[in-house]
């Protein structure tokens, strides 16, 4: 694949579901379907593209993951990671990573766009269990700054440079698929959860185990099970992806040349 897309990108994004439209943002793109890299897990989730999009944003080097594999389609949390570890092996040293998130937090609407300032893992699992490979990191990784405040600061100013509001929140990583509870939705809240999803959180694991800088932006597709009177279900989900497409794709043009330290 080195050869094939023979680029070496500093950046990657990791586009969730709904939210694939900044793949068709890169300068002398060039495509690989999933299928074509061995061991890649390929998404099913409707959605998901399932392609990785090497690029360029300006002059940065960037790599676009247009669908990922979750741990609720079966996949194990090596799979899941798999594509950042390669990723990283391959030179990136900045990982953005999008996802569609219910709000838990009253504050939030459908729609907004919300900084992951810090995650609380509920999925049951974690990528680094079982042997270390000490050739990607140490077998205990710091997660104190995990989402980078250095690239925060950065993307709340392009934010607001172009006028977008950013806030900022814990993201709950479940496992899915289902949908949570109105008595898990209150029991998130209590202990410090805005967000709640089922993706990203192997991902940035992996990847500060990697060394690999991290911002996470989720969008807020729904509010979370409880708050309002309607149910849940995906196609709302992939609807608000779908509206708040332009705003993230301008906001993430913008933000890509400026991550690189
Ligand atoms: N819960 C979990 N994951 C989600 C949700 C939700 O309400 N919305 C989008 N992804």
């Amino acid at each position: 694949m080195e050869s094939r897309a023979a680029r070496s990108p500093r950046v990657a994004v990791v586009l969730g579901s709904g939210l694939g439209a900044f793949a068709e943002e890169l300068d002398d793109a060039i495509e690989v379907p999933y299928a074509e890299i061995p061991g890649w897990p390929r998404s099913t989730a409707v959605g998901h593209a399932g392609k990785l999009v090497f690029g360029r944003i300006g002059t940065t080097e960037t790599v676009v993951m247009a669908g990922r594999a979750h741990l609720y389609e079966g996949y194990t949390p090596a799979q899941v990671v798999f594509p950042i570890r390669v990723l990283a092996r391959l030179g990136v040293r900045v990982a953005i990573f999008t996802n569609a998130a219910g709000g838990i937090n009253l504050a939030y609407g459908q729609g907004a766009l919300v900084l992951i300032s810090d995650h609380i893992n509920l999925q049951g699992s974690n990528p680094l269990a079982g042997p270390n490979d000490d050739t990607l990191g140490p077998r205990f990784p710091d997660m104190s700054d995990a989402y980078s405040a250095r690239l925060r600061t950065t993307a709340r100013a392009v934010a607001e440079s172009l006028g977008t509001r950013l806030q900022e929140g814990v993201y709950a990583a479940l496992l899915g698929p289902s949908y949570e509870t109105p008595a898990e939705i209150r029991c998130l809240r209590t202990i410090g959860a805005d967000l709640v999803g089922m993706s990203t959180v192997p991902e940035v694991i992996a990847a500060r185990h990697m060394s690999v800088e991290v911002l996470a932006i989720s969008c807020v597709t729904n509010m979370a099970s409880g708050i309002l009177k309607q149910k849940i279900c995906h196609e709302e989900v992939l609807q608000t992806g779908a509206a708040v497409r332009g705003t993230l794709v301008r906001l993430l043009k913008a933000l890509v040349p400026r991550l690189e330290a």
